[in-house]
C-alpha cells in the first residue's frame, strides 16, 4: 500500500461507465452505505451548522449531486427547521429517480435535477446567488486547475460552499483498501482507492479559493475519513 503525499487525480471508473451499466448501478447503492460507514450525513450537517449560522437558507445546490440521496436524507433531517427551500441537484448525469424526488418533496423541499456538466454551468451567466451550493465526493475528480476554475464560479454564485472530500491520509488509503469489507464491488473497491489517492488535506482547497478576504474559510478532518472545506461569504455573519 502505497501512501503518496501528492495528489494524484485519475479517471474513475464510476464515471466513464454508462449509467445504467450494472456495474455503475451497484457502486451508486454501494455508495449510500459508504456515506453511512462515513457518517457523511452528520459530518455534513454539523458543517452546515456552522456555515448557517445567523441566516435560513432558502436555495441549496448539489454539484456532482449523483442520485440524490443525500440530499433526501438531508431533506428529511433539516426540513423542519428550513422550510420550503428550493433544491438543485446537478449532475452530468440524470440518475436522481422520482421515489427521491418524491421523498424530497415530502419534506417540503422543492427539487429540480439539472442533468449539466459542472463546466458547462459555469458558462451560463449568474443570475442570482444560491444560498448554500454543497459537494460530496464530488471535488476530488479534479486537478488543481480545474479546481480553481470550479471554486471561481462557485465563488461568485454562492453564499457558503461546503465540500466533504476523502482525505489524503494513510489511515484512508487503509480504509479503501478495506471496503470490500462493507461489501462493495469491484468498480467502488478501486474507485475507494482512486478517491483518496486524489483526496485532500491541509488548507489545499482554501489554497486555491480565489478570494479569501471576502471569505471565512475553515478546512479541517472530519470523521475518520474526510476532509471538508467550508466557505462563508462575509456578508453573511
Ligand atoms: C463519486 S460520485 C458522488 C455522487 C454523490 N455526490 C454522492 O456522494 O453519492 C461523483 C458524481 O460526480 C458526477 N460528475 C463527475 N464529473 C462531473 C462533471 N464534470 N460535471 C457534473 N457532474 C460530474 C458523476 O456523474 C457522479 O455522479
Amino acid at each position: 500500500m502505497d501512501f503518496n503525499l501528492l495528489r494524484q487525480v485519475e479517471p474513475e471508473l464510476l464515471d466513464v461507465l454508462a449509467a445504467d451499466d450494472p456495474r455503475a448501478l451497484r457502486s451508486r447503492k454501494d455508495l449510500r452505505r459508504v456515506h453511512r460507514a462515513m457518517a457523511t450525513l452528520s459530518i455534513v450537517q454539523s458543517a452546515l451548522d456552522r456555515g448557517t449560522a445567523g441566516f435560513i437558507p432558502h436555495t441549496l445546490l448539489e454539484i456532482g449531486a449523483g442520485d440524490g440521496s443525500l440530499m433526501l436524507r438531508l431533506s428529511r433531517t433539516r426540513a423542519d427547521c428550513w422550510r420550503g427551500v428550493d433544491v438543485t441537484l446537478l449532475d452530468r448525469m440524470n440518475l436522481v429517480e422520482t421515489p427521491t424526488l418524491e421523498g424530497i418533496h415530502k419534506s417540503g423541499w422543492t427539487p429540480r435535477v439539472v442533468a449539466l456538466d459542472i463546466f458547462n454551468w459555469l458558462e451560463r451567466p449568474i443570475d442570482s446567488r444560491t444560498d448554500v451550493v454543497i459537494a460530496n465526493l464530488f471535488m476530488h475528480h479534479f486537478s488543481s486547475y480545474k479546481l480553481v476554475q470550479i471554486l471561481a464560479g462557485i465563488e461568485a454564485r454562492s453564499r457558503v460552499f461546503l465540500c466533504c472530500e476523502p482525505r489524503r491520509s494513510a489511515l484512508s488509503l487503509l480504509g479503501s483498501h478495506c471496503i470490500g469489507l462493507l461489501g462493495a464491488g469491484s468498480v467502488t473497491r478501486q474507485d475507494a482507492v482512486s478517491s483518496v489517492h486524489a483526496g485532500f488535506r491541509g488548507q489545499e482547497l482554501s489554497a486555491l479559493w480565489s478570494n479569501p478576504h471576502n471569505w471565512i474559510l475553515h478546512e479541517y478532518p472530519a470523521g475518520l475519513f474526510s476532509h471538508c472545506f467550508l466557505a462563508i461569504r462575509k456578508e453573511h455573519i
